[in-house]
């Protein structure tokens, strides 16, 4: 929740510019407001029919974000071991985590079976082969869905879609059939459900209804094999609002049709959005060094980079920069850099923005999804603070690194 007061900047109860001054830039704020509205609107949308919201961590695995998250009841779908260890330690419940990804280790598989995780979703036989003999190990049996890959377009940015049969995630559909059948033969596997994930920052959901439809007619052949399945998983993938007049899905309406489609399936429905619920919750906080003309090009220099927030320059994705604090100037037309040494490191391009001078801040905004998360200490900068706002309050959930911690491990 971000809205001016006056000409200040506020998330939620807490204003912007003395949160910057105090806990320096750049910085994430976090609104958690935002963040549980988001995820109860999940939740609330399923109604009863049974249900799963498993926030993806990868979006933003803060502890003090996934805490909130686990706190109000989600379940969490992680993409490695190190993501298993961050919803424990945040007091998730493990067994509502279901395990994704193209390629679990033994390592992680064993880790997964230990803490007794919900499921996983796998991505190729030889992966099921894997799990069942590291079950077989501990005398367990493990569920499983697999991860069809459902040959729909998601129509969005090529490196964030997932779903068509060039892509490395899944089995194909044509396969998936026998695939379950021969996992039959796999005695410490227990097949509970069939997943997909198509794509991120889908737009139009239809894409994601034709996926449900393909599911749909997997799960009655699998039926009539005897082969009776319990959930049905669609991934994440939900779009928000990242410039101004864009038309995102509300996440009411998306599950709302879903309900509508799944009532009478019989099936537990499980989603994993992840940028849909941190997405807007967040901004990355920067402040202006220099204002400098290249001929007739303006640039606003900040000390935010491509290290910190690397959307811009990855996808050419757009996020919205406002002013913390609005004057009274006519807007100007600029690239918004940083300091990192390479012509990609740019936050925005011929960008129309508040004229803005030295020493004010600025907010990137929807940049709680990966946001801090893809963030590097390229050029040795010290990644960025982490906060999180509650009303009134704010804390620091993540201290700025220092140069201490850039070196930490390292031996001449
Ligand atoms: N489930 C699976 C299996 C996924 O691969 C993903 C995202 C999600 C769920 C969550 O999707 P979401 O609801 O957040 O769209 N770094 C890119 C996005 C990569 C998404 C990867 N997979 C970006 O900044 O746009």
């Amino acid at each position: 929740m971000f809205c001016y007061s006056e000409d200040d900047l506020y998330c939620e109860q807490v204003a912007l510019a003395d949160l910057a001054h105090r806990t320096g830039t750049p910085a994430y704020v976090y609104s958690s407001q935002t963040i549980l509205a988001n995820y109860r609107a999940y939740d609330e949308a399923f109604g009863d029919l049974p249900h799963s919201v498993c926030y993806a961590v990868k979006a933003n695995s803060s502890l003090a974000v996934l805490g909130l998250l686990a706190k109000a009841g989600a379940g969490f779908d992680i993409v490695s071991g190190g993501e298993l260890f961050r919803v424990l330690q945040a007091g998730g419940d493990p067994s509502k985590v279901v395990f994704s990804g193209v390629g679990k280790t033994a390592d992680e598989v064993e880790y997964a079976l230990a803490s007794g995780i919900h499921s996983f979703n796998c991505e190729s036989e030889s992966e099921l082969a894997l799990i069942d003999a590291m079950a077989a190990r501990r005398g367990v049996k493990a569920g499983f869905s697999i991860r069809v890959n459902p040959d729909v377009d998601a129509s969005t940015h090529p490196y964030i879609s997932t779903g068509l049969s060039q892509h490395k995630f899944g089995i194909a559909m044509s396969e998936a059939l026998a695939v379950y059948d021969r996992a039959r033969g796999l005695k410490n596997l227990s097949a509970e459900g069939v997943s997909c994930h198509i794509g991120s920052q889908i737009l139009d959901p239809a894409p994601i209804l034709e996926a449900v439809e393909k599911l749909l007619a997997l799960v009655a052949a699998l039926g009539a094999e005897g082969l009776p399945i319990r959930h049905l998983d669609l991934g994440g993938g939900l779009g928000i609002r990242y410039r101004d007049g864009e038309k995102a899905p509300a996440i009411g309406e998306f599950i709302e049709s879903l309900r509508a489609r799944l009532r009478e399936s019989g099936l537990r429905v499980m989603v994993e959005p992840g940028r849909s619920i941190v997405g807007p919750a967040g901004v990355l906080l920067t402040r202006v060094l220099y204002r400098k003309k290249n001929g007739p090009k303006e640039f606003v220099v900040v000390d935010a980079a491509m290290n910190d927030l690397i959307r811009p320059s990855l996808y050419h994705a757009h996020h919205e920069i406002i002013p913390v604090r609005k004057n009274a100037l006519p807007p100007v037309t600029a690239d918004v850099v940083g300091p990192i040494c390479e012509t990609g490191d740019f936050l925005a391009r011929g960008r129309q923005m508040a004229n803005v001078m030295p020493g004010d801040f600025l907010a990137v905004c929807a940049a709680g999804a990966y946001g801090f998360v893809l963030s590097s200490n390229y050029n040795s900068r010290p990644r960025a603070a982490e906060v999180l706002v509650e009303g009134s309050a704010y804390r620091v959930i993540r201290r700025r690194e220092t140069f201490e911690d850039l070196v930490r491990g390292e031996t001449l």
